[in-house]
């Protein structure tokens, strides 16, 4: 086993699936407030208003808010080196358009990095992991207008300055490649069209701004600390063709270049990728580019680059074929793959392809930021949960990039999704359960809140201890 010395091992949460506390010490409404609960037969309905009859499960979440003391000191206990979690842009900035910023916000970060850096844990944080304040929805139509960009980097830098001795570690935007699909318009960029229908030109247009926004505030941050690391966050979508037919790889190559390698090329990079020319001009899509847009995509290239793995796809030209589903898509079933119970197939040799894929293609420090399982975990009568399966799983993937640090990739970090149990981002549901900590709370908002250790908690405070190595 080869874990280099000082690898960062930890988890990852987001605050509107985990602090609830939504319209407390003067937070805004966010995109998330006004999402119901879903599950995977129903899919989670979005309220232009919220109504007062309605479940809404980032309202109280797992109240993160009141409970991080004790969450914190848990996750010290196991050990963590790095916890992922991300700001609410609404707590700081209620509406996002003010140019002062809510004091009780940026008091409520200030304890919780505090509450880290007292357990030797380093936060890594994601400035916008679908949070952006409902007021900038509603009144420019999110990134499709400029306005945006000023006021996300007002937001930025105020969080940076305010943190820069406490805070090393950033991402700009969760997922921003969710926006080269229509359904990602409203949860990564904000835009919210008439009668809710995708209208792509401006959709990629408010993803170009986006990547502005992000340039900026790498440009920006590292200006403030220039110790200051600062990654991009994409959901790496891993597609196999699904028989050898030359189509199906084809199919797969151009998948891979819209869903992935567009948006990685661009933070990483700091340029548009040649294929993303011909796409535009078959879809009638003409990007605005402002004068120093080239040369800010430039200057901003993000210093690492961070992604999501949960599952792998198959591809192929072939219609008909029986579906399953995934984080953000779904994809043909694979024979020779298992699938969760909310039918993401597990696929551990393909995080360590990925892995490969990506630092041939980048040569940057790669980070894994989510990973895990959503499973339904039972309580026993005397209150322990046995989580075998989320164990199995997670072994598999700390084998598969132990293999891939082996290949050479250099690979410095691993936050697990949900290291404590929260709202799932896709259906909004409790049940779907991710974490080492158990949280007694259920769909419907019933549940006392009460923590407490699942078996994965000792399994994973092991694999830290003794860096990879035992993983048993
Ligand atoms: C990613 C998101 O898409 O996957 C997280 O960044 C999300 O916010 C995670 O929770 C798992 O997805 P889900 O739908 O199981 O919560």
């Amino acid at each position: 086993m080869s874990y280099p010395k000082n690898f960062l091992w930890g988890g990852a949460i987001a605050a509107n699936q985990a602090e609830g506390a939504w319209d407390i010490d003067g937070k805004g409404e966010s995109i998330c407030d006004h999402k119901r609960g879903g599950s995977l037969k129903k899919q989670r309905v979005f309220d232009k208003v919220i109504l007062e009859d309605e479940y809404y499960p980032s309202h109280e979440a797992v109240d993160f808010y009141h409970h991080y003391k004790e969450d914190i000191a848990m996750f010290g206990e196991m050990g963590f080196k790095v916890f992922r979690l991300s700001i609410a842009w609404s707590r700081i900035f209620p509406n996002g358009d003010e140019t002062e910023p809510n004091e009780a916000g940026l008091a409520f970060y200030d304890k919780v990095f505090d509450e880290c850096i007292k357990h030797g844990i380093e936060p890594l944080v994601t400035l916008s992991h679908f949070e952006m304040p409902y007021h900038l929805v509603k009144e420019y139509n999110g990134f499709s207008d400029r306005r945006v960009i000023d006021f996300f980097l007002n937001y930025t830098t105020t969080v940076m300055e305010r943190y820069k001795d406490k805070v090393k570690y950033w991402l700009t935007f969760n997922e921003i490649n969710f926006a080269t699909m229509p359904f990602g318009g409203l949860t990564v960029l904000g835009i919210q069209n008439e009668n809710d229908e995708d209208n792509m030109a401006l959709r990629f247009q408010a993803l170009h701004n986006t990547f502005i926004a992000s340039a900026k505030t790498v440009v920006e941050g590292h200006k403030i600390n220039s110790e200051f690391k600062i990654g991009c966050m994409l959901a790496h979508m891993t597609f196999y063709p699904l028989t050898p037919n030359p189509e199906d790889m084809l199919l797969v190559q151009q998948w891979d270049n819209l869903l992935n390698n567009f948006c990685g090329d661009v933070q990483v990079k700091g340029k548009y990728p040649y294929f993303m020319s011909e796409y535009f001009k078959d879809n009638n899509i003409d990007i605005v580019f402002e004068e120093s847009d080239k040369e800010l995509l430039k200057e901003g290239k993000v210093d690492f680059y961070s992604f999501s793995y949960y599952s792998t796809n198959c591809a192929s030209i072939d219609q008909g074929r029986e579906m399953t589903m995934g984080n953000l898509m779904g994809g043909i079933k694979n024979p020779y793959l298992e699938a969760s119970e909310w039918g993401w197939q597990i696929d551990p040799t393909g995080l360590r392809y990925t892995l490969n894929k990506l630092y041939d293609r980048y040569e940057v420090p790669l980070m894994v930021v989510e990973n895990g399982l959503g499973a339904v975990d039972v309580v026993e009568e005397d209150g322990s949960i046995i989580d075998d399966y989320r164990i199995d799983y997670l072994r598999e993937h700390v084998i598969a990039m132990n293999e891939a640090i082996e290949d050479g990739v250099d690979l410095f970090g691993y936050t697990m999704w949900g290291c404590i149990d929260l709202v799932s981002a896709g259906t909004g549901e409790m049940k779907k359960r991710y974490g080492f900590i158990y949280v007694d709370k259920d769909n419907n908002g019933e549940g006392t809140l009460k923590r407490s250790k699942k078996k994965s908690f000792n399994w994973y405070k092991k694999v830290i201890a003794s860096n990879g190595v035992d993983i048993a």
